[in-house]
């Protein structure tokens, strides 16, 4: 593998229950960050990274991600007749020219594994990434992907986002143990899913941007129930591994726990600080809020 990728899969067919009662309608990736979906982050990173097919693994009640993508002609039309025409970029915008959405159905929730073994006919015989639009990355420089599609064209091998956790939350991720680093790249020896602290031979967790050489696929196909009872992509990672070179990226951004309330909460106040527009207003209500709270001020 030593191929650009040019395909991202975005696995989206997750219930979302932790954000119930939004998620009854709102599919979690759609949920904003600021004036923008979850999913539109990711998109927008994977085709900085250079991507220009993207497929989207969803479920049959995911609708409203499928319809982000379509064109609104009728929004359009209107935008377009008064004159908007800032607004009407940003519609245009969420997909730009010569970029495509493939829509895949994942009939049944068996788990990250096998919602990637879904987009298999779409990816073919390329190396291509996966992107879980929970992972929000904030990065003044190359997006997260762009750095890690980069490493593996100049390596070949596949390459696997990470980075540190407090150990008592090892349950939570797919951990790694790598041979030594070699700038932010480290060869994987191990990779097990949501290990019990004591379990876990590191503390480095892999966050949700793959690259992957498409022999993982037939991997996934004999993959059998793991953690959760679910088929899970470490699994199969596991097994990559033990046939080829597989690294660990450490990227350079910052990441945002987007599938809990809390990183959901952070990301916004982080995005709304950094934003052109609404920095100096975030930061002054933000002082406000805890001097009301009788917190001291920040800084
Ligand atoms: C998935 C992966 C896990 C990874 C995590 C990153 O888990 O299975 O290995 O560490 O994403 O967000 P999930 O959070 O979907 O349970």
């Amino acid at each position: 593998m030593s191929a650009r990728i040019r395909k991202a899969v975005f696995p989206v067919a997750g219930l979302g229950t932790r954000f119930l009662p939004a998620t009854k309608t709102v599919p979690k990736e759609m949920l904003p960050i600021i004036d923008r979906p979850l999913i539109q982050y990711a998109v927008d990173e994977a085709i900085e990274a250079g991507c220009d097919t993207l497929v989207f693994v969803t479920n049959r009640y995911k609708h409203a991600v499928a319809d982000y993508f379509d064109k609104a002609y009728e929004l359009e039309q209107k935008l377009e007749r008064s004159g908007k025409t800032e607004q009407l970029e940003l519609v245009r915008n969420v997909l730009p020219e010569g970029v495509r959405a493939v829509f895949v159905t994942q009939a049944e929730a068996l788990g990250l594994g096998h919602a990637v073994l879904c987009a298999k006919a779409v990816i073919g015989d390329e190396p291509f990434a996966v992107l879980l639009p929970d992972d929000l990355i904030w990065n003044r420089g190359p997006g997260a992907l762009k750095q890690m599609a980069d490493a593996a064209e100049a390596s070949g091998a596949s390459v696997i986002a990470v980075q540190d956790v407090p150990r008592e939350q090892t349950a939570s991720y797919g951990i790694v143990a790598t041979e030594g680093f070699a700038k932010r790249q480290g060869r994987i020896r191990a990779i097990v899913e949501k290990p019990k602290p004591e379990d876990a031979p590191s503390n480095l967790a892999v966050v949700g941007r793959y690259v992957l050489n498409p022999r993982i696929f037939s991997l996934l196909e004999s993959t059998t129930p793991g953690a959760g009872g679910e088929i899970q992509l470490t699994d199969a990672i596991a097994a990559l591994l033990e046939e080829e070179a597989v690294n660990a990226y450490r990227f350079q951004g910052t990441r945002f726990d987007c599938g809990t309330h809390i990183g959901l909460i952070e990301a916004t106040i982080r995005y709304a600080l950094d934003h052109e527009k609404l920095s100096d207003s975030a930061r002054q209500l933000m002082q406000n809020a805890l001097a009301e709270l009788g917190v001291e001020e920040l800084n």
